[in-house]
């Protein structure tokens, strides 16, 4: 039960103040404090902007979900109609209209690119589903490597535990547990200076790496170096996985991290691999926050990207993306978000 916010007189408090712990009761999912506040609110059609926004939520939420509609689409072109954005989105999540609840919640985030719980909304309808952890667990359990290689080590790390060999390459590993340090091979510093300062082979027991996630810096050109470098140490039969190719909204798909979720450009990998590197077989499950890929079918040898990079560099730094747009979808090879998909398509 969430405790009572209510003032000791609400006679006191202006129709603002009172549509606005209408919201706060909402927010703690306090229906019923919602609706004693409410009914207190004195002249509903002269509130405006947010105060009018909140109300007409809360009608929605007392099952007048017509009229709140109609209040919000009213004030689209008002001075605070983002607001109204904000709670149709919630209107329509609420109603099951994903569709609709997307196209507010976007126009919303392009305002304000931060608002936690507007991405947190656009990730689960744009991605539903387990999230990316669960896939790499169900990617470690049906491949068993031998030898498990991750940039990016920070949170992920643990699921490599049963590969006798785990390397893992981050320049700060101060958050990373002890327990989770124990038994791995770790490098602390940048992958590039990982593939150039190490004996990599002597690392692998001159094996091949037969499991890859690289999750390290999310810019593009480092993640092809990161490709690249990784390659080199696979063979036909290994796995290459690459993190945060599906940027569920343009903001976090920047190249400069401002705050919240970031995927930055890393997308870009994947019409770069599908030009220069038609010869590698693509799949990707679309698990919140923003996709995994898979990649088989490497060559160690292949020195396309290698002969090619500066060019491709250049090529790709302006590249735009519409993430859900039919052509990246199809050159992102979608898979479907559950363990069989994932086993199926590794099997291949
Ligand atoms: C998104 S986090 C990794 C998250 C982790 N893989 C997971 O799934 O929970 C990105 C990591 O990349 C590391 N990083 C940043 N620049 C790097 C670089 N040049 N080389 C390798 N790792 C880098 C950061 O320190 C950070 O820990």
């Amino acid at each position: 039960m969430a405790p009572s916010l209510e003032p000791s007189s609400h006679s006191e408090l202006s129709d603002d103040a009172l549509a606005f712990l209408v919201f706060v009761h909402l927010e703690q999912r306090d229906q019923l404090g919602a609706n004693g506040v409410i009914k207190r609110v004195a002249q509903p059609d002269r509130l405006t902007g947010g105060s009018r926004s909140i109300y007409a939520y809360a009608l929605h939420r007392q099952g007048q979900t017509q009229q709140g509609i109609d209040i919000l689409r009213g004030q689209l072109n008002d001075r605070d109609g983002l607001l109204a954005q904000y709670f149709l989105g919630k209107i329509y999540n609420d109603t099951d209209q994903p569709e609709l609840a997307i196209a507010a919640y976007e126009s919303f985030a392009f305002a304000f690119p931060h608002y936690p719980p507007v991405l947190a909304e656009l990730t689960h309808l744009r991605l539903p589903g387990e999230d990316y952890m669960h896939a790499l667990e169900v990617i470690h359990q049906t491949l068993a490597p031998r030898i498990y290689f991750e940039i990016g080590v920070a949170g992920s790390f643990p699921l490599s535990a049963e590969a006798p060999l785990r390397i893992g390459v981050d320049p700060d590993m101060s958050g990373l547990p002890a327990e989770e340090k124990q038994d791995a091979s770790l490098f602390e510093m940048t992958s590039d200076q990982f593939f150039q300062q190490q004996n990599v082979p002597e690392i692998l027991g001159h094996r091949p790496i037969e499991l890859a996630f690289l999750d390290g810096l999310h810019l593009f050109e480092f993640l092809l170096r990161d490709f690249m470098n990784t390659e080199r140490f696979c063979d036909d039969n290994s796995v290459v996985l690459l993190h945060d190719c599906i940027p569920i909204h343009p903001v976090v798909a920047q190249r400069e991290r401002s705050s919240g979720p970031w995927a930055g450009d890393v997308w870009k990998l994947i019409p770069i691999l599908r030009k220069y590197r038609p010869d590698l077989k693509i799949a990707t499950i679309p698990a919140p926050p923003s996709g995994l890929v898979m990649i088989r079918g490497l060559d160690p040898n292949s020195r396309v990207i290698a002969q090619n990079y500066d060019e491709i560099v250049k090529e790709f730094a302006d590249a735009k993306l519409d993430a859900f747009s039919s052509t990246y979808q199809h050159a992102l090879g979608l898979i479907e978000n559950d363990p069989v998909a994932i086993r199926r398509s590794l099997r291949i």
